[in-house]
């Protein structure tokens, strides 16, 4: 079955804006989607009809109770979680896993050890590296190969220890694009008898993810990536969350759904979460899904999934007949599976930033900078201050699209 692109599009009121007749072309994805009307109709009416607090007796409170319930249903069928008691939801990934990260270590005793990757973003990085310095943790540090661009198991062996008590782990670098083969790693480091947080951010606009698979304790991602409001949600296993203290308000009960949700949520945004997640869902109906919704939402990864890869091909193979572009990540088109349609490069005697205004001038919107992937530009020798350019591309865009930004690429080395 061929992509429904029109109706995709035709889903997203923003791709149609044009700014002085210029159409705006979205590759800024990795960074942040666009959201389908639907999301934007039901963060509205929730703030017209469900506008309460939780906890009366009142319709628009029950109403708001409904509200903060579907989202974390809606959630855990995106996730694969056995529950939506599993599912928390917060300001965003980095604030909940600073928050998480105070109560998962709470016990951990000075010397033991943490595992991070030069390959994550800041928000798998900074929390974990502030609680090490508090309670006198090691932090160990797992740096990727720059032939597969993955964390290899080799590295995870050589550094595990009996003191290892956590790894912090991506499943797609936000700079790369490459993807860890978050499985393997995981069933390492719990063998090693160590929790594993992954940061699925990146990775949950591209494809389906299932926690139980997995095997994982935690796992973040953030809804403004994949077409929803912004928020960040992390699921954790019911075993560790039950036995996780929590800094929490002394008349929030232990009950599992709200434990580590502090305050009142964003009601209106949780509204808007459930219909990212039905967005999905009426994808994979579009093209055939049937079942549940969990089955219509892998329904529609696969489908989305099918159709980026030829557009990452295109943006990949454009780049590289650009003299002067050196792409920071997985170039072979026989492993495109392993990475994220997110792509940064270099381009040499053009500065970063210079590219991307020069792109942004034609309304193509794209990113310069390190782009809080601190550690890769690092490992990769790439100056902090210049970073990379990336362009991202989202099931939304088109071949002409990538096309037209490779033009204007091509257009500013002549
Ligand atoms: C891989 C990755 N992790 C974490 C984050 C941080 O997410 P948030 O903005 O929800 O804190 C990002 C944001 O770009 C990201 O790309």
């Amino acid at each position: 079955m061929t992509f429904p692109i029109e109706r995709v599009r035709s889903a997203f009121p923003a791709l149609a804006i044009t700014d002085g007749g210029e159409a705006r072309i979205y590759l800024d994805n990795p960074a942040g989607t666009q959201v389908p009307q639907h999301v934007v109709d039901a963060i509205s009416s929730c703030l017209i009809g469900s506008n309460a607090n939780l906890g009366g007796y009142f319709p628009t409170s029950l109403a708001a109770g409904s509200v903060v319930d579907d989202a974390h249903q809606a959630m855990a069928d995106f996730l694969g979680a056995r529950s939506a008691d599993e599912i928390i939801i917060g300001a965003n990934m980095t604030s909940l896993t600073f928050h998480l990260a105070r109560s998962i270590c709470r016990d951990f005793k000075p010397g033991d050890e943490i595992l991070l990757t030069r390959m994550d973003h800041e928000g798998n990085v900074a929390p974990w590296l502030t609680i090490a310095e508090d309670l006198g943790l090691v932090v160990k540090w797992l740096p990727f190969d720059t032939e597969t661009w993955q964390v290899e198991p080799d590295a995870l062996e050589a550094a595990l220890s009996d003191r290892t008590r956590l790894i912090a782990l991506n499943y797609a670098s936000n700079l790369t694009g490459s993807i860890n083969d978050v499985k393997a790693l995981t069933a390492m480091a719990k063998a090693a008898g160590a929790l594993v947080f992954i940061d699925a951010v990146q990775l949950a606009p591209h494809r389906s993810i299932d926690v139980q698979d997995i095997g994982c304790d935690f796992l973040a991602c953030s809804s403004y990536k994949f077409f929803g409001p912004h928020l960040g949600i992390i699921w954790g296993s019911t075993e560790v969350l039950r036995n996780l203290p929590a800094y929490k308000c002394r008349c929030v009960g232990e009950e599992l759904m709200g434990k580590f949700e502090t305050g009142t949520p964003q009601i209106e945004l949780l509204a808007g979460l459930t219909a990212t997640v039905d967005y999905y869902a009426w994808l994979g109906k579009q093209i055939g899904g049937d079942g549940s919704r969990r089955a219509q939402i892998l329904a529609a990864f696969d489908a989305a999934h099918a159709y980026e890869r030829p557009l990452a091909g295109q943006l990949i193979e454009g780049l590289l007949s650009i003299p002067d572009v050196t792409i920071h990540g997985i170039t072979n088109l026989n492993r495109i599976d392993h990475r994220v349609p997110t792509v940064s490069f270099s381009y040499n005697g053009h500065k970063p930033a210079f590219v991307s205004k020069a792109l942004s001038d034609q309304n193509i919107f794209i990113w310069d900078g390190h782009n809080y992937a601190l550690e890769v530009v690092r490992q990769l020798g790439i100056p902090e201050d210049e970073g990379i350019v990336r362009i991202g591309i989202a099931h939304y865009n088109t071949e002409d699209e990538v096309d037209r930004a490779l033009e204007c690429l091509a257009a500013i080395g002549k």
